[in-house]
């Protein structure tokens, strides 16, 4: 089939939670590919739209605003403005940043759900959920707190628990409580709106399975992995005070679910630039040739590609994804970045304590990009790439390049001679090159694009060493004008696709060479600077990054590790208050006795799950328990450990757990196996 070819381009960069500041996951993840693409797209003379904004409804603001005894618009302004702006600084080059509490945006979402309202897609459900009556609201899920039926953590929130990474619902938890109140929240019915996806599954299959191979197969196989267990109707509705009201009389109190309201956030911002700058927002959204592209983390891949695309398609007027290019996470120094322990490199803090090095930021993050598999940030490898990758590749040459014309040819650029094997491969490589980046940004392949490009810049390098200008100047004017000549060709180049990657360095090579950056279809042209033309002295495009400054951030990360270190033995010290009494009888009536684990596995999709097969004494049967962050299958085969045989059996991510394997925790989190001091019986008693 030939490929399909499309007018312009409405690429879509996740909206950030302004609930707190970017940190390097986040632009590894989303925003420096998505300005990578879109940049590319520009060299290309592409019609694009490239947009972004704060995402600003949602439980988490909710809570934050009370903490901080603030209004939830009050957050979401102190960090809209403060993402906005470092966005800016970093040289993310957005057409609009923009944000979800509009006006544009109230409209355009309240008129989007009475579209697919009035195309009767909605299915209208009854359920029960917890209501605070001392604070006489419902309760969002993140505002109940009680214990996890699956570990026992009694911290854990109504839609999940952080200690043992289970995703629950309210009415799982064991002693719910409101956050609220504190009080015992009671049931209550109350409507919502669903989303019927289980409707649309047959047409999510065809369109993303059959029809979207090229998906990225990390995006792919999630999507199939969620086609494949099932869609759900999703509620579209919360009884909450922060959001966008639902536009029914009868739905008074409510608002639409951040997620319903939030994608739409991309649309309100079209529009809004589009007013702006005297184009259609239409042609951007409801034309079949523009292509959409999302731009996410993994996090986000099911809004994007299943619950997003049934919205658009339902509601009949727009397109949907043509390509939803989603990473995975990227850590840092081998721990998994945390907003809430500070586990991060703030984006804001970065450009205050190292000016200028945007450039040597995005070169690490996207030679390391996380697209296949999660990667690791490490400060150390931040240093390597300065050191010797820009510094001692993309600087050494073009300063070289600059230096020598300046030297022997008054800074012009010299006449080219007749042209030698080594300059024709030269030649043939630079013409290579945007063929090259261009075949890996088609494919989303940003980290193989930025080595096409580094790569020309290691031969332009090695060219000018081989042939050493320096030494031939006393015996062969003509030759070094050659390589000179080809070298600052090579350095036009260079500069040019430099804006896609590095765009505050394109504009120092493109001022240093007196040039005004080339467009893609002259990119790979070795004529692109004309004889004679004059360059500007040569000035320092990337310094070497000392020890000590990478010791200080290293350092910076380390005191944070300390903090956390002693904020967990508070908590879990607090963390556990006595339990409330219990009778003889009730205690009598749990059955724990020693069993062997006789297999373990690690449960697929879960990194906190084993699947163990336990020998009881009076059964062999499946126990799935939430240790797999503390021990493997190989070293928990064979050990004699303390079970609850009769805790009615549960399913657990789609097994069944016939029974509960007990654990000691001790006020640092450490977990051990309660274990007989003898070998005893499989199926001894404990009373
Ligand atoms: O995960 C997040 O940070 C969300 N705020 C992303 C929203 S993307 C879009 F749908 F708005
Ligand atoms: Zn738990």
């Amino acid at each position: 089939m030939p490929e399909k070819t499309f007018k312009r381009h409405t690429i879509t960069s996740a909206l950030p939670y302004a609930n707190g500041p970017i940190h390097i996951g986040h632009l590894a993840g989303v925003y420096v590919p998505a300005d990578i693409y879109v940049r590319y797209l520009r060299s290309k003379k592409e019609d694009v739209a490239f947009i972004c904004g704060s995402d600003e409804h949602g439980v988490p603001i909710t809570i934050r605003a009370k903490k901080e005894n603030v209004t939830p618009q009050e957050i979401a302004d102190k960090y809209n403005q403060m993402i906005k702006e470092s966005f800016e600084k970093f040289g993310i080059s957005f057409d609009i940043y923009s944000r979800t509490t509009s006006k544009t945006h109230y409209k355009t979402a309240s008129d989007f759900f009475t579209k697919l309202y009035n195309n009767k897609v909605f299915r209208e459900i009854l359920s029960e959920q917890y209501y605070d009556e001392e604070a006489r609201t419902f309760l969002a899920d993140r505002y109940i707190k009680g214990t996890c039926p699956k570990c026992g953590y009694q911290e854990a929130y109504g839609d999940q628990c952080e200690n043992c990474g289970s995703t629950l619902s309210p009415s799982e938890l064991i002693n719910p409580n409101s956050m609220l109140s504190g009080s015992k929240p009671v049931l209550k019915e109350t409507k919502h709106w669903y989303l019927p996806l289980d409707e649309y599954e047959d047409w999510l299959r065809k369109w993303i399975l059959e029809d979207h191979k090229e998906w990225k197969s990390n995006v792919y196989g999630q999507c199939r992995s969620w086609i494949d267990q099932g869609l759900q109707p999703r509620a579209v509705t919360r009884d909450l005070d922060w959001g966008v009201p639902v536009p029914l009389e009868e739905a008074e109190g409510k608002v639409l679910y951040v997620w319903f309201d939030a994608p739409i956030g991309y649309i309100s911002a079209t529009i809004d630039w589009a007013n702006e700058n005297g184009k259609d927002w239409k042609d951007y959204w409801q034309s079949e040739d523009t292509r959409l592209v999302h731009f996410i983390g993994k996090d986000n891949i099911v809004f994007h590609c299943i619950i997003f695309p049934t919205m658009l398609k339902t509601h009949g007027e727009f397109i949907v994804p043509d390509n939803v290019p989603a990473n995975e996470f990227l850590n840092l120094e081998g721990n998994k970045i945390s907003t809430s322990r500070n586990w991060a490199v703030w984006l804001h803090e970065f450009l205050d304590e190292m000016p200028g090095k945007e450039d040597v930021l995005r070169y690490t993050l996207t030679s390391n990009a996380p697209e296949t598999k999660d990667n690791d940030f490490t400060w150390k490898d931040f240093q390597a790439k300065n050191n010797n990758e820009l510094v001692a590749i993309l600087g050494n040459f073009i300063n070289r390049a600059v230096v020598l014309t300046h030297k022997y040819f008054d800074g012009k650029i010299p006449e080219r001679g007749d042209l030698l094997e080594i300059d024709e491969k030269l030649i043939a490589q630079l013409k290579e090159t945007p063929v090259n980046v261009s075949n890996s940004l088609d494919k989303f392949k940003f980290r193989e694009a930025l080595s096409h490009f580094i790569d020309l810049a290691r031969t332009g390098n090695k060219y000018l060493a081989d042939n050493e200008p320096w030494k031939l100047i006393k015996t062969d004017e003509k030759r070094v004008g050659t390589i000179l000549n080809l070298s600052l060709q090579v350095a036009a180049n260079l500069s040019s696709l430099s804006e896609i990657f590095l765009p505050f360095t394109a504009k120092k090579i493109s001022h240093i060479l007196n040039f005004n950056n080339a467009t893609w279809s002259s990119i790979g042209d070795h004529e692109l600077l004309s004889e004679s033309h004059k360059i500007e002295q040569p000035e320092l495009l990337f310094a070497k990054i000392e020890d000590d400054v990478i010791e200080a951030q290293v350092q910076k990360l380390l005191d944070t590790r300390k903090l956390n270190e002693k904020d967990t033995k508070k908590e879990s010290i607090n963390m556990s208050p006595a339990k409330e009494l219990c009778t003889f009888d009730e205690f009598m009536k749990m059955d724990m006795r020693i069993v062997e684990i006789l297999e373990a596995e690690k449960v697929e999709k879960s990194n906190k799950l084993l699947k163990l097969k336990v020998d009881t004494g009076l059964d062999q049967r499946t126990v799935v328990s939430g240790i797999a962050k503390y021990f493997s299958p190989e070293e928990v085969v064979g050990k004699k450990v303390t079970m609850l045989v009769n805790l009615a059996p549960r399913k657990i991510m789609g097994i069944e757990s016939q029974g509960m394997i007990l654990l000691a925790e001790d006020p640092d989190g450490k977990l051990v196996f309660i274990t007989p001091e003898e070998s005893l019986t499989n199926g001894s008693t404990i009373s």
